[in-house]
């Protein structure tokens, strides 16, 4: 840390009492696969699901986040590490401001997830592998870079000359091949129902 001379200011109103005004419990929607395996797209449907039943949350997805915040970043490997810190800290504001939040970046490491995982209060960190066959994203290619790293126009892309390690135990495994976007969404409000996230609003 640069700043040794800052002290914690302690607010007033907790995330509980922030969480209780939204009626649901925050938590963080942590989607990660490889480009193309349909994170944003999933993400995108379980958002639209939280907000028609009137629940608050928030998506960053990653192509987004680099427009603006981590618009200096790359792909090194250094560069996805720091990528990654900065999502997990905003992420950490977003939940303490009592909201459901996602994440949508292909976060290529355990180790780093593993970091943003305990940066939060347990059960707060919810993976979600986006399992798609590598095969399956390339001939998706819905933005044309598989073709672009395949021809050696994109360096350390993911998949191809970049690894990806599969998450060991996430809390969701969502395989994309057999199942439809609709499908894959709904699995995610089932487990926000069962872990008592978001309830029905009639059963209050
Ligand atoms: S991460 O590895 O640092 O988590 P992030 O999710 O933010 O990646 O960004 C991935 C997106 O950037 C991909 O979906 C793709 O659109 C684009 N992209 C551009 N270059 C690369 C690359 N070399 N590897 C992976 N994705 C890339």
């Amino acid at each position: 840390m640069k700043t040794d001379n800052t002290v914690w200011h302690k607010q007033h109103i907790t995330k509980r009492q922030r969480a209780q005004l939204k009626q649901q419990k925050p938590c963080l929607l942590w989607y990660t696969g490889l480009s193309g395996s349909g994170k944003s797209t999933i993400a995108n449907a379980v958002d639209a699901m939280l907000y028609a039943q009137g629940y608050h949350s928030y998506l960053l997805d990653g192509d987004n986040v680099r427009h603006g915040l981590n618009g200096d970043l790359g792909f090194s490997d250094e560069d996805r590490i720091e990528n990654i810190r900065r999502l997990s800290e905003v992420s950490k504001l977003f939940v303490d401001a009592g909201l459901i939040v996602a994440t949508a970046f292909i976060s290529p490491f355990s180790q780093d997830r593993a970091i943003a995982r305990a940066k939060l209060e347990p059960g707060e960190f919810i993976e979600i592998y986006i399992d798609t066959p590598l095969a399956l994203c390339e001939q998706r290619d819905p933005k044309g870079l598989y073709k672009k790293a395949r021809a050696g126009e994109i360096k350390h892309f993911t998949g191809i000359d970049s690894s990806y390690e599969v998450p060991q135990s996430p809390e969701i495994h969502l395989n994309t091949a057999n199942l439809s976007i609709t499908q894959c969404a709904k699995q995610v409000i089932d487990y926000l129902h069962k872990h008592q996230f978001i309830c029905s609003k009639e059963e209050g």
